[in-house]
């Protein structure tokens, strides 16, 4: 059977950390919160454990799930929603796999007036088809906005995914899906909520080429700013799971954020391989951190 699973690649993808986050997913929780989902690896896992909505006394959504970037929300919706219209869609883009001169004409569709108006499926279809025929699984945009990730030279991407659409449309049925800055879903977060956080991390130096899954960055004000709402979170009794660069900088944020709270916090550190954005000799290891507060 088919398990639920990511239907994009995205920058930051937490597949490769699941089997080591896994034991430390809270067993019993009300409702599920990602204000970071990128493309949800944790969600979906949690959903494949039977974690998510398990509590029948929640009679909200089970879950909230948010990106501040809204064509990566508008794919969550439009798979939700009108998987069928956008199966058909995905399999007009299918027959053209392996022609350049067509991923041009898709990617350049942003430069052309109307294209706003385009509908929900179409743009959908248009970011997976983007994702799996582009360069890496990359999303950038240039300072306009303007989609600029090259054509990648995959064998053979499968744009269309049939069986696992149809899965991640149902793991998705009741979820309420949002695309905005962090701090709204996380004001929803009540008393045993699970809230998983991955924001993008800390560069590991100041001329590291920065990830831009966003037109605007991700500086140190906002992790400050963040490191301020999981003090928030922790005092309202939730349950907090955050994963960021090991920096002595990170490490100090939350360590003064839970210092003084009832419940200790807990704190591990990973070696994984970076790979994206990062090509040959410049793609090495880098240490990440997980910290929790259950
Ligand atoms: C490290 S990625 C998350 C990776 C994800 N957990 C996965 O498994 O694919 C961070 C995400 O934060 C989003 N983001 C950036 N700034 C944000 C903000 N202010 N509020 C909410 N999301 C933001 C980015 O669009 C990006 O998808």
């Amino acid at each position: 059977m088919t398990e639920a699973r990511p239907v994009v690649k995205w920058p930051g993808g937490k597949g490769q950390l699941l089997d080591r986050l896994e034991p430390l997913f809270p067993r019993k929780f009300n409702r599920y919160i990602e204000p970071f989902a990128g493309a949800g690896a944790v969600f979906f896992r949690l959903h494949n454990l039977g974690l998510i909505g398990a509590n029948p006394r929640v009679r909200k959504s089970p879950a909230i799930v948010n990106d501040l970037n809204a064509e990566l929300m508008n794919v969550y919706c439009v798979v939700r929603d009108q998987v069928d219209d956008l199966i058909e869609e995905l399999a007009r883009h299918q027959a053209h796999i392996g022609d350049e001169a067509y991923y041009y004409y898709i990617r350049n569709l942003d430069r052309e007036p109307g294209f706003v108006r385009s509908s929900p499926v179409t743009s959908a279809a248009r970011t997976i088809f983007l994702n799996k025929t582009g360069y890496n699984g990359l999303y950038r945009v240039n300072a306009g906005g303007l989609f600029n990730v090259p054509f990648g030279q995959h064998k053979k991407p499968t744009v269309l995914d049939q069986p696992l659409l149809h899965v991640v449309s149902r793991a998705l049925q009741r979820v309420e899906l949002m695309s905005s800055d962090f701090a709204w879903p996380l004001r929803q977060a009540r008393k045993h909520d699970f809230v998983y956080i991955d924001p993008p991390y800390q560069p590991l130096s100041r001329t590291a080429n920065f990830v831009a899954y966003t037109a605007g960055g991700f500086g140190w004000e906002q992790q400050e700013r963040l490191a301020e709402w999981i003090g928030r979170l922790a005092k309202r009794g939730c349950y907090v799971l955050i994963n960021n660069a090991d920096t002595l900088e990170i490490r100090a944020l939350y360590e003064a954020v839970f210092k003084g709270r009832a419940v200790d916090f807990k704190l591990q550190s990973f070696e994984t391989a970076r790979s994206i954005n990062r090509e040959g000799k410049n793609r090495r290891g880098a240490q990440e951190l997980t910290v929790w507060n259950y």
